[in-house]
């Protein structure tokens, strides 16, 4: 059986503007990037995953494209481009794209046309509607960064869509011409050699062409982002999307081997309906159930076996563990767990995708209120809803912004950089970097990793344990949730057995060992051999 270089490899998520700054303006750039290169090599990962880098009066910073053809000049130009994506294929990584197709920005030249009269040939390319009766919002649809979706616009004496910010109007893909406009958009860059797109919010592209509102959330807890006040059930996951989905599919298969990987945040039955019903739909709908449970072992391998047991036949499984949306890892789980968690999401059968600088610990970091950045935390203040906390920039060494930039950062560094960064954890064989790096080489050098099986073991408390397979090869990986120690007897699982790697980086590899003794915060893969006793479960 072969692989596609997608279901081997696994993805890193580099935020441009926190990556690394070239040109000393305090944010990141894509010179930065090609810089560090190498690495992303030295981490093992396959794919480089970057954030939008188009044209952009980054009111979203960067979700809002005013071209999405030409590259933003605070990142870089087109020629720059293209000497990265050719620095990446030297270097045998992949390098996948943000496509964000929902929205453009309201500085788009398509919207500055469709706004221009009602009847502007491009007026249907966006969601326009008469107020209601009494002058108001034509529905009760919510944006995500708070209050309505509806922004009048006096001139046209109509009010139009945006899910997100009122600088980021939906486009309307019942058109057919903005279709094929959207379309032509992934064949630019899929002719320039890209591997594949990130798509942005695609379960949200089409909304209810009856304008129906939004039934309330019985569930609402105050809190959380005000939007969840209404079930989204006229405004994303609508029927049409399976159509949808399979036009962009046909179009990245006019290329060879390239990829689609739809965000989607939807409980897992939705979730799996995008991988098409013949498998015509995003090749990776994220998963990313990690991000959003409890950090609890018994819940975790329940949600892993019903993941397991939703994905349709051929379907290939994906895990996130953090993104530029959501509070970093080691903020959710602690520094104890953090371990934990990297080799969990190393060892799962599916593609993983990593955060950059989850690899070297690092933390949400708090940002004063004179510092704020994040439109959704100044729109929606208070509530802990701001994603700036993840954005901060790398931590390369212990120089001053970390040597990220040699200006000040448009995001301040976390205070821990001196001993939280790649430098000083590169010379320590303990660091959580040399973790990762363990992973990934493992990953790389066993198939059963990567692609092979995933069999749970039945355990208790706080230890989660499962079986990967491929090849006659057979991995036990055993997790340990809690602070205190478990012992796991291996007699149902195989006659002998040797640690290949603890996450506390201490234990001789090709150990034998009889029983399992897990100290507390403990993950240990370990290589089993000889005849299985009685089953795993
Ligand atoms: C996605 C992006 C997020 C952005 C939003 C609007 O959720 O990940 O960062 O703000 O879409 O484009």
């Amino acid at each position: 059986m072969s692989y596609a270089w997608w279901q081997r490899g696994v993805v890193y998520q580099i935020y441009p503007r926190s990556f690394r700054d070239s040109n000393g303006d305090g944010i990141g750039d894509l010179r930065g990037i090609l810089e560090r290169l190498d690495y992303c090599v030295s981490l093992g990962i396959d794919a480089v995953w970057l954030a939008p880098v188009f044209a952009s009066p980054m009111a979203d910073f960067g979700y809002d494209v005013s071209d999405y053809t030409n590259i933003h000049p605070m990142f870089g130009t087109l020629p720059l481009f293209d000497e990265l994506l050719l620095e990446v294929k030297k270097r045998g990584l992949k390098l996948i794209l943000d496509y964000v197709p929902n929205h453009t920005s309201d500085q788009h030249p398509w919207f500055r046309e469709s706004r221009g009269s009602q009847d502007n040939p491009k007026r249907d390319w966006y969601l326009w509607h008469d107020p209601a009766a009494d002058g108001g919002p034509p529905n009760n649809w919510l944006s995500n960064f708070g209050g309505s979706a509806w922004q009048f616009d006096e001139r046209t004496g109509q009010y139009y869509y945006h899910a997100f910010l009122k600088e980021q109007p939906d486009l309307n893909w019942r058109n057919p011409q903005v279709r094929a406009a959207m379309h032509d958009v992934l064949r630019f860059w899929l002719r320039r050699g890209v591997d594949g797109f990130r798509v942005d919010v695609l379960w949200n592209l089409i909304k209810d062409d009856q304008w129906r509102d939004n039934p309330p959330n019985p569930a609402y807890q105050p809190g959380q982002p005000p939007h969840h006040n209404q079930i989204p059930l006229y405004t994303s996951d609508r029927p049409e999307m399976r159509q949808i989905v399979a036009g962009l599919r046909r179009v990245t298969d006019e290329f060879a081997d390239r990829i689609l990987i739809g965000e989607i945040y939807l409980p897992v039955e939705r979730l799996v309906a995008y991988y098409g019903s013949n498998l015509d739909g995003v090749q990776l709908p994220f998963n990313f159930q990690l991000l959003q449970s409890a950090w609890d072992a018994r819940g975790i391998a329940r949600l892993i076996d019903e993941y397991e047991g939703k994905l349709p036949p051929g379907g290939w499984p994906n895990w996130v563990l953090g993104n530029h949306d959501n509070p970093r890892i080691l903020s959710r789980v602690g520094v104890s767990q953090a371990r934990v968690a990297a080799m969990l999401l190393l060892t799962l059968r599916g593609t993983p995708t990593m955060y950059y600088g989850d690899e070297i610990g690092m933390d949400n970091v708090p940002i004063p209120p004179g510092r704020v950045q994040d439109p959704f935390e100044k729109n929606v203040p208070g509530l802990g809803l701001g994603r700036d906390p993840c954005r901060t920039p790398m931590q390369w060494d212990g120089s001053a912004n970390a040597g990220f930039s040699v200006a000040e950062p448009w995001l301040p560094v976390s205070d821990d950089y001196t001993e939280v960064n790649v430098q000083s954890e590169d010379a320590d064989r303990q660091s959580i970097l040399a973790l990762y790096r363990w992973l990934l080489t493992l990953r790389r050098s066993h198939p059963a990793l990567s692609v092979g099986k995933y069999e749970p073991v039945a355990t208790t408390g706080h230890l989660l344990a499962f079986v990967r397979e491929a090849q006659g090869q057979r991995l036990l990986v055993a997790l340990n949730f809690g602070a205190d120690p478990y012992e796991l007897s291996l007699d149902s699982i195989s006659s002998t057995a040797r640690v290949l790697l603890s996450t506390h980086l201490d234990r001789e590899p090709g150990t034998p060992i009889q029983g399992l003794g897990l100290r507390g915060n403990e993950g240990v893969i370990a290589e089993l051999s000889g005849v299985c006793c009685g089953g795993l479960k």
